[in-house]
């Protein structure tokens, strides 16, 4: 039997309209704007600030505009992975809350933890899905409302995250190209480092662990910079390796966008030039499960159908890894249905 590949066949995405500027950041914190370009290259980060609205208000415009662009209606989505760690509730999943909204009622779906990370993690499991011959259209979301656990008093984390959503559809391919490896890791030895302390079930919420402020996000910088520069690198270049490929054969590294210089030492290990590294952390921060789909999102019309390209991510857990995707199609068939 001839194997099934997975291909990437359309991408959506959504940010939300109100920007967070280093500028503004100066008024709220001991912080200025060079500081945080030259340590981190953000310069501004999208917030959903509106009352009421979740995690799954993004996903659900950028799920919209990818069944638009492919031409298919939600009820043909036979499952959904959102990745992310700023669910709208505990349970149920963000997954079968977005299906309730665009009326996908015919899919099935879950929400995967895996912090910066989980857009890889869920791309992979996704792409098994295809590959099992059982699904043909399954979408993987990363989406994440950061605003929700930052606490806009710490200056080391709140000028790092930022909201959004992207999305993309896959599909059995209709050639060679698709989602065509994955090197995945994780260790949970690193969960010191970055975390959120309070609401889970080993300390549920109380008024103590509200004034304590730990149902925001916990990092130690350093030691989370310093894993996430060889975590990533290692895995990009690895994988490249594995693959008998070197920087020359990549079109595109598309990197998770938590600080441009981890993203710089990856591009560097894999002997890549800047440009061909995809990179809109300036404008966006890290929007966690997001950053992967919202920069094929931002680049899509740069992508070229056979286009070898490595999807690369390091984030809390810890959780990393790597995935090298030949690219399914042109920007200008991009809208064109199967
Ligand atoms: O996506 C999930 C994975 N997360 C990551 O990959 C993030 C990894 N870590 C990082 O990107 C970096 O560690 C940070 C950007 C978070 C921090 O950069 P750093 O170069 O590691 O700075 P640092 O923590 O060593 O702090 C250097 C100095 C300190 O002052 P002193 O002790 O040298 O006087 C900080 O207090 O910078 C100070 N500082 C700030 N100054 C102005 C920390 N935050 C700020 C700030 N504005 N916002």
């Amino acid at each position: 039997m001839q194997k099934i590949t997975a291909a990437i066949t359309a991408v959506g995405g959504y940010v939300p309209e109100y920007r967070l500027t280093n500028a503004i950041l100066e008024t709220m914190i001991d912080t200025n704007d060079e500081w945080i370009k030259t340590r981190t290259g953000v310069e501004e980060r999208r917030i959903l600030k509106d009352e009421g609205l979740a995690t799954s208000d993004m996903c659900v415009p950028a799920v919209l505009e990818l069944c638009k662009k492919r031409g298919i209606l939600p009820e043909e989505i036979d499952c959904m992975i959102v990745a992310t760690v700023t669910a709208d509730m505990a349970f149920p999943a963000t997954a079968n809350i977005v299906c309730d909204k665009i009326g996908a009622a015919n899919a099935w779906g879950f929400d995967l933890s895996a912090a910066c990370s989980g857009f890889l993690f869920a791309l992979t499991t996704g792409s098994s899905l295809i590959e099992s011959g059982r699904y043909k259209k399954v979408v993987i979301v990363g989406a994440d409302k950061m605003s929700a656990i930052v606490d806009y008093t710490d200056r080391t984390t709140c000028i790092l995250f930022g909201d959004g959503a992207g999305a993309v559809l896959l599909e059995p391919s209709a050639d060679d190209n698709g989602v065509k490896d994955s090197l995945l890791k994780s260790d949970g030895s690193g969960r010191k480092y970055l975390y959120q302390k309070a609401g889970g079930s080993l300390k549920p919420a109380s008024i103590e662990t509200v004034k304590a402020k730990e149902h925001f996000i916990f990092q130690d910088g350093q030691p989370v910079f310093k894993a996430a520069v060889k975590g990533m690198a290692d895995a990009a270049y690895d994988l490249l390796q594995r693959n008998n490929l070197t920087g020359d054969d990549i079109a595109w590294l598309v990197p998770h966008q938590a600080n441009k210089r981890i993203i710089d030492a990856t591009a560097n290990r894999m002997g890549l030039s800047l440009d061909k590294v995809m990179l809109n952390i300036q404008r966006y921060g890290n929007t966690t499960a997001a950053t992967i789909p919202l920069c094929l999102w931002d680049f899509e019309n740069k992508l070229k159908k056979g286009d070898s390209i490595v999807l690369a991510a390091f984030g809390g857990g810890y959780t990393w890894g790597a995935t090298l995707v030949k690219w399914a199609y042109d920007t200008d068939s991009a809208n064109t249905p199967a």
